[in-house]
């Protein structure tokens, strides 16, 4: 119990620390305090990283952080069409930010990623800004921040960017590769759960939050003709259990038509049988990564499924079936630190052909099959929800084993999470901050809340 608790006035000072302020108010957290390491672009404040931090802040009655990052970050979304296609789009959230001082003067800079490593687009953060809006209304019960006219404009540029007429022709959300907080080449263009889950989490937040007047009338229309759709397809067409493996394995490919089973033309040869049957636990299922034409993506991705489960895009039965494949697999997707960001890793010639040889992506490291202890809040979330808290219970004391130790590393590496991140930044604050929330979420249940939505 000692233990614990230095472990969380540890994490207590770290988060403190990581403050960042604009003009004398706190505005977000940098996303790692490590000294020793090159800061390159960890020094700013990023929108996928504050949402645990902000959380907390939240349970912690401290509001006015997260209400400054809501409305600063408000400030930064494009508001204009632009012209220029080297712009970003309108509705656009930054993937970061930082406070540039000038003389007396500050100002905020933003990242729309057209400064990041590869030039990814950061489709999530709009996301997660309408969930963490949500959120603090929830926790505040300050709904009249989210009508203000200003943030009903920028809950409806979002959605207008979400929602346009595309050439696609799924209700899921097709995005580039790295949009997420996978953020660098990992063959997750098209069709990404994690994007989709968050999709889905952003439009249930959005119609919760968007006044209904003359002026919303479109975008609450929108709204409601894509959630349906969307959850259907999801829970369809993404969701692999041993039933779904058996049914896919017996395909029939070239099927022309309306009313074909196999409506994606996914060629059997192309799922990984002999290892999936081996490795899916009879009571077990999973929403797969990623759906296209000729394209199943069998890997899991951790993001996605926790998500899906707090949201209530996967069912109940979805959600149990998902927990019981963490439950059985604790080795493969848990191991020795909470948890992998997907499973298996890209090898060989996969990695070659989908990283694009990234050397920081090699095999079971950082994005391609790392572990990463900012996942543990999703995951505690996820099994409260479903009411599975021995699963949160157990994930929660193996973090602590080596949190401090480790000085709170961005991620791990190897089969099982057993060796530090390679070039994992130490005092990475989303490790910290998860690490609270988890524990905060673990000791009061009432917080999710805030943050999950029930059956539609
Ligand atoms: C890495 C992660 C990304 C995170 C950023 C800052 O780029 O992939 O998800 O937001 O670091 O911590």
């Amino acid at each position: 119990m000692e233990k614990i608790t230095n472990i969380t006035s540890q994490a207590w000072e770290i988060l403190e620390d990581s403050i960042i302020y604009f003009y004398d108010r706190p505005i977000g957290t940098v996303a790692a305090s490590d000294r020793d390491t090159p800061s390159l672009n960890y020094d700013q404040c990023f929108v996928r990283d504050f949402v645990p931090a902000a959380l907390l802040f939240l349970i912690k009655d401290r509001p006015e952080i997260v209400r400054n990052f809501l409305t600063n970050t408000l400030k930064l979304q494009i508001k204009e069409r632009q012209l220029d296609f080297l712009e970003p789009r309108r509705g656009l959230m930054p993937a970061s930010f930082k406070v540039i001082h000038q003389g007396e003067d500050q100002y905020l800079q933003a990242d729309f990623g057209d400064h990041a490593i590869g030039r990814v687009t950061p489709v999530d953060s709009c996301l997660w800004w309408i969930f963490l809006l949500r959120a603090y209304v929830k926790a505040t019960e300050e709904i009249s921040l989210a009508h203000s006219p200003e943030m009903q404009r920028g809950i409806r540029l979002i959605m207008e960017l979400c929602l346009s007429a595309r050439f696609d022709m799924y209700p899921t959300l097709l995005v580039p590769d790295g949009a997420c907080m996978i953020d660098r080449r990992m063959g997750i263009n098209g069709h990404p759960l994690e994007i989709q889950s968050l999709f889905y989490t952003a439009l249930r937040c959005a119609r919760e939050l968007l006044l209904n007047n003359s002026e919303n009338e479109k975008t609450h229309l929108a709204i409601n003709s894509r959630l349906a759709p969307l959850l259907g397809h999801i829970r369809y067409h993404y969701w692999l259990d041993l039933a779904r493996l058996n049914v896919i394995y017996r395909y029939k490919s070239e099927e022309y038509g309306e009313n074909v089973l196999n409506q994606f033309n996914i060629y059997p040869e192309s799922i990984p049988y002999a290892e999936l049957s081996e490795w899916l636990p009879e009571d077990g299922g999973y929403l797969v990564g990623n759906l296209g034409p000729s394209k199943l993506d069998c890997r899991f991705f951790s993001v996605g499924n926790l998500m899906a489960i707090i949201s209530s895009l996967a069912s109940e039965k979805q959600a149990d079936a998902i927990l019981n494949t963490i439950e059985r697999k604790w080795q493969d997707l848990i191991g020795f630190m909470p948890m992998k960001v997907c499973f298996p890793a890209l090898k060989n010639r996969d990695w070659h052909l989908l990283t694009g040889c990234d050397p920081k992506n090699r095999p079971w490291s950082y994005h391609n099959g790392g572990n990463w202890p900012v996942l543990l809040w999703q995951l505690i979330a996820a099994s409260l929800k479903n009411n599975r808290p021995e699963i949160g219970k157990q994930a929660l004391e193996i973090a602590a084993k080596s949190l401090v130790r480790d000085e709170w590393a961005e991620y791990y590496d190897g089969k099982n999470g057993r060796l530090v991140g390679k070039e994992a930044r130490k005092y990475q604050n989303w490790t910290v901050s998860g690490y609270l929330l988890a524990e905060a979420l673990m000791t009061d249940s009432q917080y999710l809340s805030w943050i999950s939505h029930e059956e539609l």
